[in-house]
């Protein structure tokens, strides 16, 4: 059916200046779950599969720029110099295309970020189906002032125009339905419509408003499309209404995971970025913050206070008070409370890295224990192993990184030092207090610690007369008497 068919083109309106961020970032720059404002823009722009996707860059454009080719490669972009109006930014969006392109060409604005490609889809449905030259979004706003408004037709309620607030008479600005700033035109129609396009208005700028006044004198089919929800078109333009649309983009994403099967305990305290990805029974608990790619599997608990950054969660896995980024924790594995994961830690199986505990490139393999007080950097250590307490992996000499493996089933004493490159045979057991400087081989016992050596009577002599020395007097009279 045609409207399945794929835009020709999306022209994503992004040379706003955005001062109201009062911010060195360009506006559309500024993240949003996991995602910048434009990011979310043009990913919901992909979802009607354009043949082109043009991006129209002003203010701050070579970090713009720099920023589209790392998220969407084939995006293009189309620089406006000034900016003139949305009208001139469709124009300039337009000239990469050869000024002109047949076929649908939706028109959105890159500070929309809680835009769905679902509502995108139904623009591009309505439009195709009815035929129409342009097609407004439109939506009921609660306030609609500074928002252009849609002037319907008073018999046919067809839309005859789009009067911006500024250009607005009162009983214009009474209406609440109001202009989204996106569009579907036929491209063609759209190209011709922009050149007749006047800046006789109160910003003396092109107002892309005036292309539906414009088609529809002419005598072509002009139609809205009218948005379910009026927040997923509320545009940003400073941080307090940055922080709503991620309170409503958040809501969104955990509302998506609970129907999906995943407990979520106070969706209120949890965030988590639109990468996130769960399985059902998966359960996150307060204060929990889940970033990039992160992956909860089946029934794994991940919290309280915990944020988990590109990690995956095996499951049956207990992730508790623990912060860790680029982490693998495999099934049934036990993570915290407080433990710090760095990039390269991976935790097989029923293994456990417990409560102070610090690790950086390091391999720990299945049912294997660092449970206390412990740092492992650099290292790889076998299956069914126990780490001591206090243990540290002395990975850096002052000038470069070593590494340290430990083998299966060996039993480290607590306060070890392994100081790379050191290997630990499997089956080994290491001495409490060692410095481990040479290697261990299997099945041996390693003691590398001072031996102890006891001076009778130092404190009577050294230290005559102090609470220390009159209870050892003390303690000695008592074994005395009780002989
Ligand atoms: C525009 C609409 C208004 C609508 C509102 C919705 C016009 C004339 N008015 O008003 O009817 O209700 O959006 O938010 O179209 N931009 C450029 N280059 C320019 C001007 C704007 O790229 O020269 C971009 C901005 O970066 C922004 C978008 O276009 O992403 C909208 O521009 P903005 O100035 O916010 O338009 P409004 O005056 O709010
Ligand atoms: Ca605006």
């Amino acid at each position: 059916m045609s409207s399945s068919r794929p835009a020709a083109a999306v022209v994503v309106l992004a040379a706003g200046e955005g001062t109201r961020m009062k911010s060195k970032t360009p506006k559309v720059l500024h993240e949003l779950c996991g995602r910048s404002l434009v990011g979310h823009v043009v990913a919901a722009s992909r979802e009607l599969e354009p043949e082109n996707l043009v991006v129209v860059v002003g203010h701050g454009r070579d970090q713009v720029t720099a920023h589209l080719a790392q998220i969407d490669a084939s995006a293009r972009t189309a620089v406006q110099e000034e900016q003139n109006g949305t009208g001139h930014a469709v124009r300039m969006g337009l000239e990469p295309l050869g000024g002109r392109i047949a076929g649908t060409v939706v028109v959105v604005c890159g500070d929309t970020p809680l835009l769905t490609g679902a509502t995108l889809r139904k623009l591009a449905a309505t439009h195709s189906a009815d035929g129409n030259a342009v097609t407004v979004l439109t939506a009921e706003m609660p306030d609609a002032t500074g928002y252009g408004r849609i002037v319907r037709d008073n018999v046919s309620g067809a839309v005859t125009a789009i009067v911006e607030h500024k250009d607005a008479t009162e009983a214009q600005r009474a209406i609440s339905e109001i202009n989204s700033g996106v569009f579907a035109f036929d491209g063609e129609l759209l190209a011709d419509a922009l050149g007749k396009v006047r800046t006789d208005n109160s910003q003396g700028e092109e107002y892309l408003t005036d292309v539906l006044g414009i088609l529809r004198e002419a005598g072509h089919r002009v139609g809205a499309s009218v948005a379910g929800d009026h927040r997923e078109i509320s545009g940003i333009n400073n941080r307090v209404q940055l922080s709503e649309a991620r309170r409503i983009l958040n809501d969104r994403l955990l509302h998506e995971a609970m129907m999906a099967g995943v407990t979520v305990v106070d969706p209120a305290s949890t965030f988590v970025d639109v990468t996130v990805t769960f399985e059902p029974d998966a359960i996150v608990l307060p204060g929990t913050q889940l970033h990039g790619a992160t992956h909860i599997a089946a029934g794994a608990e991940v919290g309280p206070n915990t944020r988990l950054t590109d990690t995956k969660v095996g499951a049956g896995a207990r992730v508790d008070n623990t912060v860790a980024n680029s982490a693998e924790i495999g099934p049934d594995a036990l993570v915290g409370p407080f433990a710090y994961l760095r990039p390269g830690t991976r935790l097989d199986a029923k293994g456990k890295i417990g409560t102070f505990v610090e690790t950086k490139n390091a391999t720990i393999g299945e049912g294997t224990k660092v449970p206390h007080l412990s740092y492992v950097g650099d290292a790889t250590i076998g299956e069914y192993s126990n780490i001591g307490a206090a243990s540290v992996f002395v990975n850096y000499d002052g000038a470069a990184k070593h590494h340290t493996t430990i083998g299966s089933h060996c039993r480290t004493g607590s306060d070890n030092m392994f100081v790379a490159p050191v290997t630990v045979g499997d089956g080994a057991y290491t001495a409490a207090g060692s410095v481990i400087t040479k290697d261990v081989p299997p099945g041996s016992l390693a003691v590398a610690r001072g031996q102890q050596r006891n001076i009778e009577g130092w404190v009577a002599r050294k230290r005559p007369g102090s609470a220390a020395a009159n209870a050892a007097l003390a303690a000695a009279q008592e074994s005395d008497s009780e002989s």
